[in-house]
C-alpha cells in the first residue's frame, strides 16, 4: 500500500497506541518505523505509571495523566483477549521514600497538594515502611504511599498494541525510515522513505526523540531533544519488593519475573546511546543507599534510552499550524508509557474528526 488515510511516523508506544485506536474505524492506517517496533524508549523504559510520584502539578497535563492511568485496567484485559499478551499491569503502588530533611520538606508539600486534588496518598512513618519493605535502609525517615501509581511491562505493551492494530488492519512497515515530507505548497501530502514515497490524507509525527529531525518544514520547528536515561537491572527473588520504591535520586521497579529495574539518569548528550561509568555508578550507589542488601545481587544488564524532551516538558499533541495535513503526538518526556492510552484515544478522536474527550489546546506546537 502506497496510500493511506492516516500515515504514522514512528512505531513506538505512542504511534502503536494511535494506530490501535484508529483501527476501530474504517480508515486505512499505515505505520512506518525506521527500525523495529518499540526498539527505542518505549521498550527501554521502566514502565512506571506514576503521575503522583513524578509530582505532576494540577492542570491539563495531570488530567491527561490521570485519565490515562485509569485506562490501563481495561486495556490490559482487551490486549490479553485480542492478542494473548499479558502486559503485566501490576498494581504495586509506589512508596516514595523520605531519606533527608529536604525530602521531608518537599514531601510535605506534595502530600498537601495531592490531598487537595483528591488524590490518594498515605503518610507512613519509619516503622510502617520497614514493616512493609524490611530491606529498606533503617535510616529512612518515612514515606508517602501512592496506592494508585502502578507499573506495566512496557516492551510487552508496545508489542501487544502493534499486534492489536495489525490484526485490525493497520499496515506496519519496519526498517522504513522517513527522510522527508511530500508537500504541495504548505499542505503535507505524504512522506518519502528510502525506497518509496507514501501518500496519505493525514500524516502524524510520533517519532519520539527523533520527531524534530524528520524533514524540512518551512517556518516550523519541533524543538524536541533526546534526554538520555541510563538504567540497569538486578536479579532479585520475585517477592523481594512489594512496591515500587521511588526517591528523588533513583527508583526501583520490581518486575514480576524477579528483575529489579534501577533508573534513571537524565542527561542531554545528544543521541549518544552509551551507558557510562558515572551514570551506572550513581544509580548503583543510590540503589544501595536505599536498600543496602542489593550489594550482593547480580547485575543483569545496563542500557540507555532517549526520552523525548520539550522545553516546557509537556508533549505536543494536535495538528501542526501552517502545515495542513500534518499532526504531531510526541514529546512525552518522562511519561510516554503512562500517556500512551490517552494519547491514542485523543489523537484518534482528532484524526477521525470526533469530539475530543479532553482539551488538546494546551498541547499545541506553537503554544
Ligand atoms: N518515567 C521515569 C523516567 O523517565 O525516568
Amino acid at each position: 500500500m502506497k496510500t493511506a488515510d492516516v500515515l504514522i511516523i514512528g512505531g513506538g508506544i505512542i504511534g502503536c497506541s494511535i494506530a490501535a485506536e484508529l483501527s476501530r474505524a474504517q480508515v486505512r492506517v499505515l505505520m512506518l518505523e525506521r527500525d523495529r517496533i518499540g526498539c527505542e524508549a518505549s521498550g527501554e523504559a521502566a514502565g512506571m505509571l506514576a503521575p503522583q510520584a513524578e509530582d505532576i502539578p494540577s492542570g491539563p497535563f495531570l488530567d491527561h495523566c490521570l485519565k490515562s492511568r485509569e485506562m490501563f485496567g481495561p486495556l490490559q484485559e482487551l490486549l490479553k483477549e485480542e492478542t494473548g499478551i499479558d502486559i503485566e499491569y501490576v498494581r504495586s503502588g509506589i512508596l516514595y521514600l523520605l531519606l533527608t530533611e529536604d525530602d521531608e520538606f518537599q514531601g510535605r508539600r506534595m502530600f498537601d497538594e495531592q490531598r487537595a486534588r483528591g488524590l490518594k496518598v498515605e503518610r507512613w512513618d519509619r516503622q510502617q515502611v520497614l514493616e512493609a519493605q524490611p530491606q529498606v535502609t533503617p535510616t529512612v525517615r518515612g514515606a508517602f504511599y501512592f496506592p494508585d501509581d502502578h507499573q506495566v511491562q512496557n516492551a510487552r505493551m508496545v508489542r501487544a498494541l502493534s499486534i492489536l492494530g495489525a490484526r485490525r488492519g493497520v499496515q506496519i512497515m519496519e526498517g522504513a525510515p522517513v527522510t522527508g515530507f511530500v508537500q504541495d505548497k504548505d499542505r503535507v501530502l505524504g512522506v518519502r522513505s528510502v525506497a518509496e514515497t507514501y501518500y496519505a490524507g493525514k500524516v502524524v509525527i510520533a517519532a519520539g526523540a527523533w520527531s524534530g529531525g524528520i524533514g524540512e518544514l518551512p517556518g516550523q520547528q519541533i524543538p524536541i531533544q533526546p534526554a538520555r536515561g541510563q538504567l540497569l537491572s538486578l536479579e532479585t527473588r520475585g517477592d523481594f519488593f512489594r512496591h515500587i520504591l521511588y526517591t528523588r535520586e533513583a527508583y526501583l521497579v520490581p518486575r514480576p519475573n524477579g528483575e529489579l529495574i534501577v533508573g534513571s539518569t537524565v542527561e542531554f548528550a545528544g543521541f549518544e546511546k552509551h551507558v557510562t561509568v558515572g551514570g551506572i555508578e550513581a544509580l548503583l550507589a543510590a540503589a544501595r543507599r536505599l536498600v543496602p542488601a542489593l550489594g550482593s545481587r547480580p547485575i543483569l544488564k545496563a542500557w540507555a534510552g532517549f526520552r523525548p524532551w520539550t522545553p516546557d516538558e509537556l508533549p505536543y499533541l494536535g495538528d501542526i499550524p501552517g502545515s495542513p495535513g500534518l499532526y504531531i503526538a510526541s514529546g512525552h518526556y518522562r511519561n510516554g508509557i503512562l500517556l500512551a492510552p490517552v494519547t491514542g484515544q485523543l489523537m484518534a478522536e482528532l484524526l477521525l474528526e470526533e469530539q475530543s474527550s479532553l482539551p488538546l489546546d494546551p498541547f499545541r506546537l506553537n503554544r
